[in-house]
């Protein structure tokens, strides 16, 4: 089964709640939430406070998308304000297994996620540890930007890797993704579709929601 994820950091920040009520009713199955620390990205952009002020305003899974340096001093925040996924940068730590093994003690389930010239394989010493792989196709720190076609072998490889070790784990797609380009990822193996600007910026959410399943 396709999900959908949209990204609120496309949304109206002034109006989180209606925003998220929006695409709540329009069918999105998980709410992406891009968290950034001006050090691992360039950008800044919310933290645990936020996601707990809209926990109570939606039934949506929590998809929380760390782009920050050494995130095991956060995932307990994230835990607590709600998250139900907490994904997490293979290159922002050297500690990636202890991180997704906090992740999963604290009772949510664990991502990990690749920047676009990672090299997939780097993954595989973790893979029974995740409930999720996060391939990015587009350098994390930004929303609207275009999608970057040379990571769509990425997407092949990691659902190769994730068979090959007997994995169920989600593959879910972040940057640039739209109705229009949305099978190139679902052929390549993905089943997890974030998208910011298509869904946000759209006339009829429910309708881009819907072609964001392909
Ligand atoms: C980028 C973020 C994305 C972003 C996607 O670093 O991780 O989740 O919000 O936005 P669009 O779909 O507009 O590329
Ligand atoms: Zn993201």
């Amino acid at each position: 089964m396709i999900k959908v994820s949209p990204s609120i950091l496309a949304s109206d920040f002034a109006n989180l709640q209606t925003e998220i009520e929006k695409v709540e009713k329009g069918g999105a199955d998980y709410l992406h939430i891009d968290v950034m620390d001006g050090a691992f990205v360039p950008n800044i952009t919310l933290g645990a406070p936020i996601v707990k002020a809209i926990r109570p305003h939606s039934k949506l899974v929590f998809d929380v998308h760390l782009m920050i340096n050494e995130p095991i001093r956060y995932v307990e925040d994230f835990a607590k304000a709600g998250a139900d996924i907490i994904t997490v940068h293979l290159e922002s730590t050297e500690r990636v297994r202890e991180t997704l093994e906090k992740i999963k003690k604290l009772g949510c389930k664990a991502g990990l996620s690749i920047k676009p010239r990672t090299d997939p394989v780097e993954i595989i010493p973790y893979i029974p540890l995740c409930d999720l792989i996060l391939v990015m196709t587009v350098e994390p720190g930004f929303g609207g930007q275009s999608f970057i076609p040379e990571t769509v072998p990425h997407i092949e490889k990691v659902r190769d890797l994730l068979a090959k070790e007997n994995s169920n784990a989600e593959i879910e797609v972040d940057g640039g993704i739209s109705p229009k380009n949305v099978r190139t990822v679902l052929n390549a193996g993905a089943n997890v579709i974030v998208a910011g600007s298509a869904v946000f910026k759209s006339d009829d959410i429910s309708e881009t929601i819907r072609g964001l399943r392909g």
